[in-house]
């Protein structure tokens, strides 16, 4: 979903529209814009593509040289239109993209102040909070940024106000949203390609701005009020499809998109206001299957991994998972009432699209997760299940993997109800632990600087060791693959219990191990296994969440403390500073990050 915004010279609602079509390719299932028409707040809205908005306003045109827009992706509520955006309260109209999550708290409070909801948006909070501000007499910049302190979540918002048709009030903590610069006008967007027709000067905002946008003059402050400075620079937007933003490289940019991208893969699969998963269109039924097999390649294939634990725990279904390459020779026994999933971001990969034709032979019915939905593999399977992870550059894969997790977990609650394996009070916890994913990824972005430190001295060594079990056993071979492919040093992943049987014998003080190993029921066996380590000299890396929880038995390196998040988010969350600790040592190291030598993007050769 998108944002557009103008403080303009010239009727604005056509240009919004334009821009908001180069914001297509983000997805979404309702339009609508809204401006200050001779000073009054109006708006158009619709359901669908924007070609329907467009026939709305060409009926009733809006006037006006302020206004803004969105295309919607639903989270909260239906892609109708009373749940398109901007919302309004009083005079105050709100365009939000991302998830607020102390949402129902905050509906809860307007409504006990007397406040309506005419929808069933988490959005329309934003609207009222502000509204319910300015009643109490603050100005409408001490209003928005009163009601922003309030919000809890992941959020990019565009805020437009009756009564000053030179003022429009933009925040970011999570989704993007960018400043562009013009002549005597100003522009807000959620990327450079929405500003691309207007303007190439752009201020990127970071998470926990807001700014303040006027014809001739912005500022930006901090969650406090502080002004703070962000550089402004030219876009790449107009001549490339998607340009870095504030970042050194792509992969640093996709990293730091997950928040959003998340976010708008797990509402495609989940309904966060009734707490449960939304109907898919599948060609089977998950109670009627006796087995999954899925197959995957590289970062994709680890997904799967993942996924396996999830439809296995949750849903009580036996799941097969292969590398593609393996899985089309290894002639297993294969039954037509099973289904086969296959996971790809560029849909092309030649050995995983060669494994579908394989179980398409077999007269197996075929799901396939990918991102690029005009793929070959979407194409040929019987259902497509995105990924909204949006376009990925770089080679090493990042924000597709946590995408391909969100799809998975999604799936495994969705087939657990399926299967009575879980009941409609679990079903709804697990959905509003999900729901917490984009907060807490957000949460973890923060810890670049120290990640960046401890690279620094990741990258002094020649061979590194990850070591996880469960679910952290396949992000442990996710951790070393992400560092081998970017950094060339040489890593390998193992299930922690595994380290006695064989890697042991490589631990001495020249071999750092990287410990995955958040506070669980299996904490404790971990906590062994770095003892083992520790005895031996070898220099241990924790990644847990809470600060001392092994430091009184075991020595480490550094520990690098996560906030403590539920189960079912636990690898989309860790896998976020694997990402990074690769990323950062690949930056020390100089190498070539987002096109590392001798790999592929999409491989498509055997
Ligand atoms: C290549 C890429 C990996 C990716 C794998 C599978 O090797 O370098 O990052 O995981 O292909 O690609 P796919 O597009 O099928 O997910």
């Amino acid at each position: 979903c998108g944002i557009v915004a103008i403080v303009g010279r010239a009727p604005v609602a056509p240009l919004i529209v334009d821009a908001l079509k180069r914001l297509e390719y983000r997805g979404y299932d309702s339009a609508g814009v809204a401006t200050l028409d001779d000073g009054v707040l109006a708006r158009r809205r619709a359901p669908g593509r924007l070609v329907n908005l467009e026939k709305r306003l060409q009926a009733e045109p809006l006037g006006g040289n302020i206004g803004i827009g969105h295309t919607r992706w639903a989270t909260h509520g239906v892609p109708n239109e009373t749940n398109a955006h901007p919302h309004f309260s009083g005079g105050v109209a709100v365009v939000h993209n991302g998830i607020i999550e102390n949402f129902s708290d905050l509906r809860d409070e307007l409504a006990r102040d007397g406040y309506s909801f005419s929808s069933q948006t988490d959005t329309e909070v934003v609207a009222h909070l502000v509204s319910r501000e300015l009643a109490k007499g603050a100005d409408p910049v001490e209003a928005a940024h009163n009601a922003i302190r309030r919000l809890e979540g992941a959020f990019a918002l565009a805020i437009l106000f009756e009564g000053d048709d030179d003022l429009i009030v933009g925040a970011r903590n999570g989704p993007p949203l960018a400043i562009g610069h013009g002549e005597g006008e100003m522009f807000l967007g959620s990327d450079a390609i929405a500003l691309a027709p207007f303007t190439d000067s752009i201020t990127y905002l970071e998470d926990g701005d807001w700014a303040v946008v006027r014809r001739n003059e912005m500022s930006i402050f901090d969650i406090d009020g502080n002004p703070v400075e962000r550089r402004r620079q030219q876009s790449l937007g107009t001549s490339y499809m998607v340009d870095k933003g504030n970042h050194r490289h792509f992969m640093e940019k996709e990293i730091h998109e997950q928040p959003e991208v998340i976010s708008h893969t797990l509402a495609h699969y989940l309904d966060f206001t009734n707490g449960t998963c939304r109907q898919l269109d599948l060609p089977f039924d998950f109670a009627a299957i006796n087995r999954l097999a899925i197959s995957a390649c590289g970062t994709a294939y680890l997904a799967g991994l993942i996924g396996k634990y999830w439809f296995e725990r949750h849903a009580r279904l036996p799941v097969d998972i292969d590398i593609a390459s393996e899985f089309r020779y290894r002639e297993m026994p294969l039954s037509k009432d099973d289904a086969a999933l296959f996971i790809s971001q560029s849909g092309e990969t030649a050995d995983t699209l060669a494994s579908l034709r394989y179980c398409r032979k077999a007269g197996m019915k075929i799901g396939a997760v990918v991102n690029v939905r005009e793929s070959t593999i979407a194409r040929e399977s019987d259902v497509t299940l995105p990924t909204l992870a949006g376009p990925e550059i770089g080679v090493a894969s990042t924000k597709a993997f946590t995408c391909q997790l969100s799809v998975l977990a999604a799936l495994s609650v969705r087939a657990a109800r399926a299967r009575g394996a879980i009941s409609a009070e679990q079903e709804k916890a697990l959905v509003r632990q999900l729901s917490e994913a984009p907060r807490l990824a957000t949460q973890v972005l923060k810890l670049d600087t120290e990640i960046e430190k401890l690279a620094r001295e990741l990258g002094k060594y020649k061979h590194v060791l990850y070591l996880g079990r469960d679910t952290n056993f396949p992000l442990a071979m996710e951790g070393a693959l992400k560092l081998k492919e970017i950094s060339y040093i040489h890593a390998e992943g193992y299930a922690a219990g595994e380290l006695k049987h064989g890697p042991i014998a490589l631990i001495d003080e020249k071999m750092p191990v990287i410990v995955i190993a958040p506070h669980d029921r299996i904490f404790e066996k971990t906590v062994s296994n770095m003892q083992e380590v520790a005895a031996r000299g070898g220099k241990i890396i924790l990644i847990t969440d809470r600060e001392g929880a092994a430091r009184s038995t075991v020595d480490t390196l550094a520990t690098i403390v996560l906030p403590d998040v539920p189960d079912i988010i636990s690898p989309i969350i860790y896998a976020l500073p694997i990402q990074m600790l690769a990323y950062y040592t690949a930056v020390f190291m100089g190498t070539d990050v987002d096109q590392p030598r001798n790999l592929a993007k999409s491989v498509t050769v055997e």
